[in-house]
Order: C-alpha cells, then sequence, then structure tokens
C-alpha cells in the first residue's frame, strides 16, 4: 500500500527540518533486504515522519528513470505513475513555445516545468490540495508559474493554450471508455470548445470514433508508444490531422505526418523486413512511412513492411527464407540451420511467440528471427537474421 501523504507532510517536507531529514534518510540503502532496518533507524531519528520521508526517497529514485531534474521533488506514488515522462512533455511544451498556457490538471507538476522555460506565463490548476502543494514546491526555481486550486471544467483563465491530461477512475478498473476518465473527455472538450487546446490520452483511446477535428499526435519514446495528444485545429499543423512522433533518450527525435504522401508499389517481398515504431502503426500512418523511406508493405493489411534496404538507425530484419507456416518443415530448417535463441515476431496470425518457440526447440547456437505473418490468406514465416 502506497503512503497517502497529508498537506501536512508537505509543509514538514518542504521545511528546513523535512529537507535536512530527507538528506540523511537519502544515505540509506532502502533496499528490500535492508527496507526494515533502515524503517527502524529512520523512525527512531524522526518519529511518526519516517513513513513519508522514506516514501519520499524511495519515490525520488524511481522517478529518475522517467523525469528530468527531480532528485529534489516531491510526490505520491499515483502522481509519479501519472507524470508525464520529461521527453515527452518537453516535446509538447516546444510545440507551444511562447503562447501563455493553462494546465488545467496539473498534478505535481511535470509538465509544468517542460513549459516553464518555453513560455512567457504558466498557470497550473488541480483540485487535489496535496499535488498542488507538491507542485508548489517542485515549481519554486520557476517565477513565471501560478498555481490555484480550481475544477477544470470551470474555466478560470482568458486568451491561454489549456492543456489537459485527464486520469484514469482511481478504482484501477482499465478503461478506455473517454466518459470514465477524471475529468470526463467529452466534459473536457465540450467545456474548451474553440479554444486553443490541447488533450493528452491514453494511446488506447479509440480516437477515430471520437471525430477530433484536429490533429491526434502518437508519441513514443524508446519504442514505446507513451500517449496520443489530440491537438485542437488552431494548434495543429495545418492539413495536419494524424502524426506520429518518436522520440528516443539516444537519437534525435522524427515524426511523420498525414500531409505526406503514402504511395507505394505492391512489390514481392524484399531484403529486408522493417517492424515500424509503434508511434506510427498507432497513429495509421504505416504506407506514408513506407513512402518516405522507399519500403513497400508485405500485405495491405498488415503494418510489416519491406525493401532492399533499412532506414538509418532502425532494426531491420534480413531474410534469409521464406516458407509457408508449417511447423513441421519449419523446426526441420531451423535444426539443419542451427538457429538457437529464436525471437519471434508476430502479426495477422493467432501465434503465441512463447508457446511457437517452446514446440519449435530451437537447441541451435545460431541466434535467428522469425517473422510470422499473414500474406493474402496464407500464413507466412519468414527466417531473419537476428540484427
Ligand atoms: C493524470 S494526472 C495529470 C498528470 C500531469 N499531466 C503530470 O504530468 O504530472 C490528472 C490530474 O487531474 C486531476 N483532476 C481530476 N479531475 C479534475 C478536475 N475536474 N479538475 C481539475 N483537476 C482534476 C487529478 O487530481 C490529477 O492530479
Amino acid at each position: 500500500m502506497a503512503y497517502r501523504f497529508t498537506r501536512d507532510d508537505v509543509g514538514y517536507l518542504d521545511g528546513a527540518t523535512g529537507r535536512a531529514a530527507l538528506a540523511e534518510v537519502g544515505e540509506l540503502a532502502l533496499t528490500s533486504a535492508s527496507l526494515l532496518k533502515d524503517l527502524e533507524q529512520v523512525r527512531r531519528a524522526h518519529g511518526d515522519r519516517a513513513a513519508a520521508l522514506v516514501e519520499t526517497v524511495r519515490l525520488r529514485r524511481r522517478a529518475t528513470a522517467k523525469l528530468a531534474d527531480a532528485g529534489e521533488w516531491l510526490f505520491t506514488d499515483d502522481a509519479l505513475q501519472q507524470a508525464t515522462p520529461s521527453a515527452v512533455a518537453r516535446h509538447r511544451a516546444a510545440r507551444l513555445a511562447g503562447r501563455a498556457v493553462h494546465d488545467v490538471t496539473c498534478s505535481i507538476g511535470a509538465e509544468l516545468t517542460a513549459l516553464a522555460p518555453h513560455c512567457p506565463a504558466v498557470l497550473g490548476s488541480d483540485l487535489d490540495d496535496v499535488r498542488l502543494a507538491m507542485a508548489a514546491r517542485n515549481l519554486s526555481g520557476h517565477r513565471n508559474v501560478l498555481l490555484a486550486k480550481a475544477d477544470a471544467l470551470r474555466p478560470c483563465s482568458v486568451d491561454t493554450v489549456v492543456i489537459a491530461d485527464p486520469a484514469r477512475r482511481a478504482d484501477g478498473r482499465r478503461t478506455h471508455d473517454p466518459a470514465e476518465l477524471q475529468p470526463p473527455l467529452p466534459d473536457l472538450l465540450d467545456t474548451y470548445r474553440g479554444r486553443d487546446l490541447a488533450v493528452k490520452c491514453a494511446p488506447g483511446l479509440d480516437f477515430d470514433r471520437l471525430e477530433w477535428p484536429g490533429e491526434v499526435e502518437v508519441v513514443s519514446l524508446d519504442g514505446s508508444v507513451r500517449e496520443a495528444c489530440l491537438w485542437s485545429p488552431g494548434l495543429a499543423e495545418s492539413g495536419v490531422t494524424r502524426r506520429a512522433t518518436v522520440l528516443s533518450s539516444k537519437a534525435a527525435a522524427w515524426t511523420i505526418t498525414d500531409a505526406e504522401p503514402d504511395d507505394i508499389d505492391e512489390r514481392a517481398p524484399g531484403r529486408w523486413i522493417v517492424d515500424p515504431d509503434g508511434a506510427v502503426v498507432r497513429a495509421g500512418l504505416v504506407r506514408h512511412y513506407a513512402a518516405k523511406h522507399g519500403l513497400w508493405q508485405l500485405d495491405p493489411r498488415i503494418a510489416y513492411l519491406t525493401g532492399d534496404t533499412v532506414p538509418e538507425g532502425v532494426r531491420g530484419f534480413r531474410v534469409l527464407d521464406r516458407m509457408d507456416f508449417r511447423e513441421k518443415p519449419l523446426r526441420a530448417e531451423l535444426r539443419r540451420r542451427d538457429c538457437g535463441p529464436l525471437e519471434i515476431l508476430t502479426r495477422g496470425v493467432d501465434i503465441d511467440p512463447d508457446a511457437l518457440r517452446s514446440r519449435l526447440k530451437p537447441r541451435g547456437s545460431r541466434p535467428h528471427t522469425l517473422v510470422v505473418t499473414r500474406i493474402g490468406r496464407a500464413a507466412t514465416v519468414f527466417l531473419c537474421a537476428t540484427p
């Protein structure tokens, strides 16, 4: 069970005594092996503040994977889970540079901190007192940020761009129903109709059903799809209704939109197979991506691409052989090639890669990748070199 912080905890942690205690607790290992002993030590020194101190130090350590410069921040466990990763928040902030922005569900301020260096004025509001108090601490270095308690469904700013990030319900039920979000997405969109608005949503949102009049941008970070952001028409690039943005902590970001060409030839499979980034697939821009990089599709309904070259920085699979998907001849071929560690990728076929791997029993020494997919009606397997 996560610790439930109070306003009083935040006041203590933000004061001189709390800061000194946090520095002290920050020296402890707090691993699962040492936790009981460490907790006992913190209790002896700081009494009933121990739980808030230990939880804060543990959350700060977890936050480093997601948030930049948050080593001195205050969080709740839920707020950290919900916080937008810094790389994604910075990307959104760069699109809003020069505008005054109001984050109407600001929580502990992960978006605000990315907006502050780019925007002349930044407002943050939320209904949760504890999170607002934490945001005040987390944003204390920024003079252009103002915080207030306010309901996102009762607008309290004018002439600002509004950004929102409605939360999943607190009861933990996973639902993609936009009306179940807090605040509910349909109410939020009604409230700010006609305003410049950017709403962060789960990437699983059925945005085709939403008939959004602006741009939907699907963002991935380091290969994992993080969000779909709805940009109102005034903030969208002209002619763009879908965009995929691929962010990486190791390489330059890139983006592709449906305003780019999507004409590709129908051709036999080439020398390579390419599995496009999830953001491209989720945004429905597989053909656009193929056209941009001289690739084509294995099948018009399947997101795998093929070609004779691989776009720079992309993990492609060099095709060694192609067979109809039948397990017995496939197993024999794997044995003949001394196939060992086997990566299995599937699309468009009802196959569990782990179960297939255990049936194929690859005992050889050479790593290979199997791409199992459907071409027309036929299940087909491409035996590839593992990149
Ligand atoms: C997913 S979190 C936002 C996270 C934030 N974007 C970040 O990166 O840290 C959603 C926030 O909306 C707040 N909230 C829910 N309903 C609200 C409402 N009607 N008005 C204002 N805030 C609301 C919750 O308290 C929560 O802090």
